[in-house]
């Protein structure tokens, strides 16, 4: 069994994941209402909130597998990219929780790990794919080969697709992290009421920061009534608008280089409106959509393990360049 732990932004994730991919147990904090009021994540905020979080998450997660430490044969742990503070109260943890029973360490790709979410039960996917991540730090498309890794063939050249329906929402007044809330709102919408730009970059890469200033321009002249009267429709157009932009850019990748399957991970995976469109594509379960570590665990299966006790000298890393 794997014990996989993940704290690279703001939830506080424990998970047990066989060598076979299956789900034993799945534990995610998280510390949304606690970032809430400052409108994005404190990442000194968030550090400290892991620290107090990382052994009850941990202990309810050996419960709900029926398991005890004795049970667990390798720790798989996030060591980047991400908030180094944040990144680091994991990698320390999983460190000591490894030592202390000589265990070996698998270090995982936050990245891999999104995509690792499909290769889980009960219906996991073969590489090659194409994959599309789209999350709050992220969105990239992904040429998957095998279950080991990937290569980058396209990315957001400013906002990634998450941080485009946070600050949408935002303007909306829906509060933070504002996709899923974006995501309710619009369902009562109507998605041509607007006509927000769909960014047109060269290659595979993507561009949000354009679309959010064209929201930001219909919503400022409104009065707190008009917007209030207008909300959902103003939902709608920019959720259309973003989703128009991914899987535009995803079907013509896929056509041009060939890909045969698509799929799609990451917390924006989890949008309806996306699901809708791409319905004919590997979606990651909603739940596994969004941080959790049995992703992390999921991607261990794939990648070497540093032995016992050569990675206590492992560092986290917050961005991948
Ligand atoms: O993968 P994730 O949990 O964290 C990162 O690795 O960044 O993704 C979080 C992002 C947030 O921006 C959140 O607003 C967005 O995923 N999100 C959604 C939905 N649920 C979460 N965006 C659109 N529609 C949703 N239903
Ligand atoms: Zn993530």
């Amino acid at each position: 069994m794997i014990l996989g732990l993940e704290t690279s932004c703001d939830e506080t994730a424990a998970a047990l994941v066989t060598q076979d991919g299956d789900v034993r147990a799945n534990v995610v904090a998280s510390q949304a209402e606690l970032h809430a009021r400052y409108g994005g994540v404190v990442p000194e905020v968030a550090s400290r909130r892991h620290l107090e979080l990382a052994a009850p998450v941990l202990r309810e997660t050996l419960a709900q597998g029926g398991a005890t430490l004795d049970d667990v044969d390798a720790v798989a742990v996030t060591h980047g990219p991400g908030l180094i503070g944040a990144l680091l109260v994991g990698l320390s943890a999983a460190k000591a929780l490894a030592w202390s029973r000589r265990l070996p360490l698998h270090p995982v790709d936050h990245l891999h790990g999104h995509v690792a979410s499909l290769y889980l039960q009960p219906e996991p996917l073969e590489p090659p794919f194409l994959c599309l991540l789209a999350s709050g730090g992220h969105t990239l498309l992904l040429d998957v080969r095998t279950h080991a890794g990937y290569d980058v063939v396209g990315t957001t050249l400013d906002d990634a697709a998450g941080e485009a329906f946070d600050k949408g929402a935002r303007l909306l007044g829906l509060g933070y992290p504002g996709g899923a809330a974006l995501d309710r709102a619009a369902a009562d919408g109507d998605p041509a009421a607007y006509d927000f730009p769909v960014a047109r970059v060269p290659g595979f890469d993507f561009s949000f920061s354009g679309l959010k200033t064209a929201l930001l321009y219909a919503v400022r002249d409104l009065s707190a009534d008009e917007l209030e009267r207008r909300r959902s429709d103003l939902a709608a157009s920019y959720q259309r608008a973003i989703v128009r932009a991914l899987v535009e850019r995803t079907t013509a990748a896929a056509g041009e280089l060939g890909a045969t399957r698509i799929a799609v991970v990451g917390g924006v995976a989890a949008n309806s409106e996306l699901r809708g469109a791409l319905a004919d594509a590997a979606l990651a379960p909603p739940a596994l959509c969004t941080d959790n570590a049995a992703m992390i665990a999921s991607a261990a299966r794939f990648t070497q393990a540093i032995p016992f006790p050569e990675y206590l000298a492992l560092d986290a890393y917050a961005s991948a360049a």
